[in-house]
């Protein structure tokens, strides 16, 4: 049988528990997450009885109160704060989705967060996308051309080829996927993962670019792209409601069909 030793610091201790004001009413408990790489300590789960009644809907306004009244050295990303900068990806309840778009209602009892899971973490929720990200910028998600554009309009799309983009170009890369993928887990040196893989999908499939041939190129490998084995946890857990394990299958298709000639 396999044995691991597990670094000491991997051992997530009890933390401080912060009790709700007196005479609150409605209150919810948030477990959190917390780990100060300065500290030479190990991460800790801190509790936070919070007032509902001053809080925000929101887990992310919870968040924000637990930084503003509580500990300000709590620390997480954020921008947009609608589900569209895709920042705030954050492991709630067991799920990868977006703390400003998930309702602390949606769930009836202790809400427990953690950073996006098998990643690097920098601090407390914030995990190292350094890597993701190098990832993303390799599959050259911008339009490549040959020819040079007409010379008295855009680069021009019907309705149909522009609709082919809908459920990809909506992707704010948040990650979501890709942390929640196990092939992505064991393999994320050399498997470009889900998020990656569909908006090298968007790009395939957009009617402008030049370069499918040299894409396609690119994805033939057995690691980049074929170990994705169809568990659908990314689909599964997209807070976009996106599908990128059948972008994923229709890469394959592409690659399957160009081999057929
Ligand atoms: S496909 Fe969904 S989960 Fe994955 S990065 Fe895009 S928006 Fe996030
Ligand atoms: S379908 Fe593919 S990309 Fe999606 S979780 Fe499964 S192995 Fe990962
Ligand atoms: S803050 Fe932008 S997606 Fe949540």
């Amino acid at each position: 049988m396999a044995e691991f030793t597990l670094p000491k610091n991997s051992l997530v201790t009890e933390g401080k528990t912060f009790k709700a004001p007196a005479g609150a009413t409605n209150i919810r408990r948030f477990e959190v997450y917390r780990w100060d790489p300065d500290s030479g300590k190990n991460p800790r789960l801190d509790i936070y009885e919070l007032d509902m009644d001053s809080c925000g809907p929101m887990v992310l306004d919870a968040l924000f109160k637990i930084k503003n009244e509580i500990d300000s050295t709590l620390t997480f990303r954020r921008s947009c704060r609608e589900g569209v900068c895709g920042s705030c990806a954050m492991t709630i309840n067991g799920r990868n989705t977006l703390a400003c778009t998930k309702a602390i209602n949606d769930y009836t009892d202790t809400v427990r967060i953690y950073p996006l899971p098998h990643m690097q973490v920098i601090k407390d929720l914030v995990p190292d996308l350094s890597h993701f990200f190098a990832q993303y910028a390799s599959i050259k998600p911008w339009i490549e051309t040959l020819t040079p554009p007409p010379a008295d309009s855009e680069r021009l799309q019907s309705r149909e080829d522009r609709a082919k983009l809908d459920g990809l170009y909506d992707c704010i890369m948040c990650a979501c996927c890709s942390t929640s993928c196990p092939s992505y887990w064991w393999n994320s040196e050399r498997y470009l993962g889900p998020a990656v893989l569909l908006q090298a999908y968007r790009w395939l499939v957009d009617s402008r670019d030049e370069n499918t041939g040299a894409r396609l190129d690119e994805l033939e490998d057995p690691f980049k792209l074929y170990r994705c084995h169809t568990i659908m946890n990314c689909t599964d857990t997209c807070p976009k409601g996106l599908n990128p394990a059948k972008a994923i299958a229709e890469t394959k298709k592409l690659l399957l069909q160009r081999q057929q000639g």
